[in-house]
Order: C-alpha cells, then sequence, then structure tokens
C-alpha cells in the first residue's frame, strides 16, 4: 500500500529529471558544438560568462582577461559569444574604418537612450554624428579655443600650488579632473562647472561615474536604478536627470547669445552646428546629448592620464630631470605650439597613454555578416570580439619590459610600438577628442613641472595603495587621490 502511495508523486519527479538531464546535455552540447567553443579559454567560459563579470564589477576585468592572454594566446575565449583579440593583425581586422565591425549592443545597454555618437551602434547614424560633428574637434579648429584651455590649466596649477602651501601635498588626481571636467563642460556648454575655483568635484558627476562603472558590467542597472534601495544607485539615478536639465538650460543659455551674436558667446564645439540650422543639422535633442557624451567620455580620461604621468614622473629622479631640463629651453610666453616640438615631453605623454591607458577595457564590437577568421579560428557572425588596450599596451615584444615607465623607448617607434599602440580606440570609431586630450596633457604637464621642478610624491600623506588602478570602462586610482608635494 505504501509503495503504491509514493508512486504518483514519484513520476512528476521522475519526468522532471528527464526535463532537466536533457536540457542539461542540449546546453552542453551547443556550447560544445558552437564555433566559439574551439577558440582556446577556461573550460567554463563556453557556458558562462559569469566569471568574466565577477572580475569586471571588482575592477580588474582587464587584468584577468591579461591573465587569459598570457596562458592561452593572443586570441582567448571569455563567454559563449565573446572572444579577445590581443594580436595586431585581429586587431587592425575589426578597427578598420571601411568594412567596420559595428559597436555591440553593449554601448547602448551601458549607456542607454538617447544614443550619441559615442553609444550608437548604428553605422549610419554614426557616420552622420561623426560627419557633423569631425570639424570642430580637429587641431585647427581647436586652435581658436587655446585660451580657454589654458586659462583652465593655469588655474588648476595655481590651485594645485595653493593646496601645496595649505595642505603640505596637493591632491593632483582632483585638480585634474576638476580642470578636465571645466575644459569640456565650458567646450561643450558655453560655461564650465566652475569647480577649479570651487575646490570640488560636484557630487553629480562623482555618483555617475559611479553608476557609469557598475552598469557596464550589468547594463540592467540604468532601468532598475530609480528603484534599487540602495542610496549610490538612486542618487546616481537623481544626478542623472539633474545633469540633463543643466545640459538643457545652459545649451539653450549659450545657443541665444550665439544667435544674438553677443561678444559673450564663447565659441564652443557646438557653436557652428546651431547656426548651420538645416535639414541635415543636428537636433537641440541631439547637441544636448552628444554634448552630455563629451562630459563623459572627455574628463575621467584625461584626468587618469595626466594624474598617472605626473605620478610617474614625480617617482624617477632620472625621467623628470630630463623632462624638467626640456622644459627649461621654454620661453616664459610659450604656446602649445612651442610644446609640440619637445621631443621628450611627448614622449613621457605617450608612455603614459600606454602603460596607464584610461581606457584599459574591451572595446565590444559585433562580427559581421558572413563570419571571419581572427588566427586560426573562424568566428560567426554576430559574435562579440573584443580588444584591450591594456593588453595591447602590455605585449612584451613591442614593448620588452612592458610595467617599466620608460618614455625613451618612444625615442625611434618600431612598426611593432605603433601597431600595439591603441589608446583611443581605432578605426571608424576612435576618440573624436584625441587632439583635445593631447592639448591638456601638453600644456598641464608642461605647466606643472615649470612651477613645481621638484616635485615628489608625498611622504606625509597618501600611499602606493592609493595608486593601484580600478580597471572599469574608464581606469582610475583606487584612493581616488594622488599626493604630491613641492617645496
Ligand atoms: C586621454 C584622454 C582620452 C582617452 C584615453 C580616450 C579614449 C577613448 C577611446 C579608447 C575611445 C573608443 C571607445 C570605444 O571604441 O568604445 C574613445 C572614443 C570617444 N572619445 Fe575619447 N578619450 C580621451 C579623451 C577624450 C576627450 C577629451 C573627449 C572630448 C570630447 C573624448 C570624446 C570621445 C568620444 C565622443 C568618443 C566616441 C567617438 C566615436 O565613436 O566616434 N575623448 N575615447
Amino acid at each position: 500500500m505504501k509503495l503504491l502511495e509514493c508512486l504518483p508523486a514519484a513520476q512528476p519527479l521522475h519526468a522532471a529529471g528527464i526535463v532537466f538531464i536533457s536540457a542539461l546535455l542540449v546546453t552542453l552540447y551547443r556550447g560544445l558544438s558552437h564555433p566559439v567553443a574551439k577558440v582556446p579559454g577556461p573550460w567554463y567560459t563556453v557556458w558562462t560568462e559569469a566569471v568574466f563579470k565577477y572580475h569586471s564589477i571588482k575592477g580588474q576585468g582587464p587584468a584577468w582577461v591579461q591573465s587569459l592572454h598570457n596562458r592561452y594566446g593572443p586570441i582567448v575565449r571569455i563567454a559563449p559569444d565573446k572572444v579577445f583579440v590581443a594580436d595586431p593583425a585581429g586587431v587592425r581586422q575589426i578597427h578598420r574604418v571601411k568594412g567596420e565591425y559595428p559597436k555591440s549592443s553593449w554601448y547602448t545597454k551601458a549607456f542607454p537612450f538617447p544614443e550619441t555618437i559615442f553609444s550608437t551602434t548604428s553605422i549610419a547614424v554614426h557616420r552622420r554624428y561623426r560627419k557633423l560633428l569631425s570639424a570642430p574637434m580637429s587641431e585647427t579648429s581647436l586652435k581658436a579655443m587655446l585660451p580657454q584651455i589654458d586659462s583652465k590649466v593655469r588655474l588648476a596649477v595655481q590651485r594645485i600650488g595653493e593646496e601645496m602651501y595649505t595642505r603640505g601635498a596637493a591632491d593632483v588626481s582632483k585638480w585634474w579632473m576638476c580642470m578636465a571636467t571645466d575644459v569640456i563642460g565650458e567646450l561643450s556648454f558655453g560655461e564650465s562647472f566652475r569647480m577649479l575655483e570651487y575646490g570640488e568635484y560636484i557630487r553629480d558627476l562623482e555618483s555617475l561615474g559611479r553608476l557609469a562603472a557598475l552598469s557596464g558590467v550589468f547594463p540592467i542597472l540604468n532601468v532598475v536604478a530609480p528603484f534599487v534601495p540602495v542610496p549610490q544607485i538612486s542618487n546616481a539615478f537623481i544626478a542623472n536627470r539633474r545633469l540633463t536639465t543643466y545640459a538643457i538650460q545652459s545649451l539653450q543659455r549659450h545657443q541665444d547669445l550665439v544667435e544674438k551674436d553677443t561678444a559673450d558667446a564663447k565659441p564652443t564645439l557646438f557653436s557652428k552646428i546651431y547656426k548651420a540650422r538645416d535639414d541635415e543639422s543636428l537636433t537641440m535633442d541631439e547637441i544636448i546629448a552628444n554634448a552630455r557624451s563629451y562630459l563623459a567620455a572627455g574628463s575621467d580620461t584625461t584626468a587618469a592620464t595626466l594624474t598617472y604621468l605626473i605620478w610617474s614622473v614625480c617617482r624617477d629622479p632620472n625621467i623628470k630631470r630630463q623632462l624638467v631640463q626640456e622644459l627649461k629651453t621654454l620661453s616664459d610666453d610659450f604656446t602649445d605650439g612651442d610644446l609640440k616640438g619637445l621631443p621628450y615631453l611627448n614622449q613621457v605623454i605617450e608612455e603614459a597613454l600606454r602603460l596607464w591607458s584610461a581606457a584599459p577595457s574591451g572595446l565590444p564590437r559585433v562580427v559581421p555578416e558572413g563570419g571571419a577568421t581572427f588566427g586560426k579560428h573562424w568566428l560567426p557572425s554576430g559574435v562579440v570580439v573584443l580588444t584591450q588596450a591594456y593588453s595591447l599596451h602590455r605585449n612584451a615584444h613591442a614593448f620588452p619590459q612592458p610595467e617599466t615607465f620608460d618614455p625613451s623607448r618612444w625615442e625611434k617607434p618600431t612598426m611593432a610600438m605603433k601597431d600595439c599602440f591603441m589608446p583611443f580606440g581605432g578605426g571608424s570609431r576612435v576618440c573624436i577628442g584625441l587632439h583635445l586630450a593631447y592639448i591638456e596633457l601638453r600644456l598641464a604637464t608642461a605647466r606643472f613641472f615649470r612651477t613645481f621642478p621638484d616635485a615628489t610624491v608625498s611622504s606625509i600623506e597618501g600611499s602606493d595603495e592609493d595608486m593601484k588602478q580600478d580597471l572599469y570602462f574608464v581606469m582610475s586610482p583606487r584612493g581616488h587621490r594622488c599626493l604630491i608635494q613641492a617645496s
């Protein structure tokens, strides 16, 4: 009797077991028979991306991927549909101008609507944005903005000096962040955030940066942020709204000034676009969205590069001596044009962009129709291929002793070095702000070391622990500070 009572319950259990085992077998088979399974990589990545996500959320994704490249070679699987490529030929194939591999849907999830020049995955939309936005970002056009940029650089160096005087050491990380944000704020919105004047990095931008780092790993956060009972996340959502209001108000104010042709209307990266109002031009909503993307893309990146540059030079008396000697050859009224002609300064900048890549993570792209071959591996269309500056810049063939900060390696760059150097991305999606970034890097480095030729890492506050890197989409020092002193 007891046995019979058990039977009806045992049957569904039995059926559930069969369904579970069948599903498991199908999953195992699908994973193993997919072409990506033949790419070298840890066994579990045939079925899951969880380990990559785990390292990414800890801010160590690029370092983990690099450890896989060291073990498995230049082409490595990190998820059932994702492959990292670190060999220069493969990287060239992905980041080309014609026949490009589109950005993956990760961009629109991590940086949700409205789409911008940075986030759009559509080749046609991107071409239109790029065509309209490139001219003001060219080296020639940026010359008109040099006085605005240089005044922010001078103010940053002045504020650093004041902090050294009062506190004994200055947090250059904070001041470069204020400077880079004020520069891109003024050039995009017509007025800066005045962070250099107030001496504080505004909280809204800080919390947005944090949300961006997390939503890069879990894009769903962008949708659920307002409902998440974690103040840092829900506050970031509110900050996002406030920034949008700020962007709309300041751009409209600036547009009015430009249209009235008043003397107060400083040139911005968008002023010619307001004037050119025709069918092809950008709408006000598109200008607002893209100006906001400039703010996100053009502040932390430049600031992190400058922070690590100053720190690396201050730690090495020989490098500092050479740089300071070269800077002494300048006249007091030097210009950015003079800085372009200084070999060592430019080597220092290239080396900082290499070793301390501000955008170190994988740049995801989709294999187009027809599939593609990388090394001896064929990947079908739809697979996501990623390249990361963190690995390219540590290619030991191109850069012997890659972990050493050695500007002199740029004296005569080899073809291998040029092939592996990608701090600003590549192909049609190469950084539109790279000329602006170089101007800021040259002016700030030169003004800093001319003012503080004996600057050293602070002996009273802070430590090298602060400078361990958090490797999110944009890299930053883990301690969120970098203390430098000078007499
Ligand atoms: C040292 C400073 C900088 C670094 C290292 C850097 C790095 C990069 C990288 C790696 C990309 C490609 C991203 C991808 O493919 O997903 C990129 C794109 C971009 N960057 Fe920068 N960037 C810097 C400064 C700037 C500045 C100052 C701006 C100011 C506007 C800017 C605006 C942009 C924009 C709008 C894009 C998207 C371009 C497109 O898709 O056409 N960046 N940047």
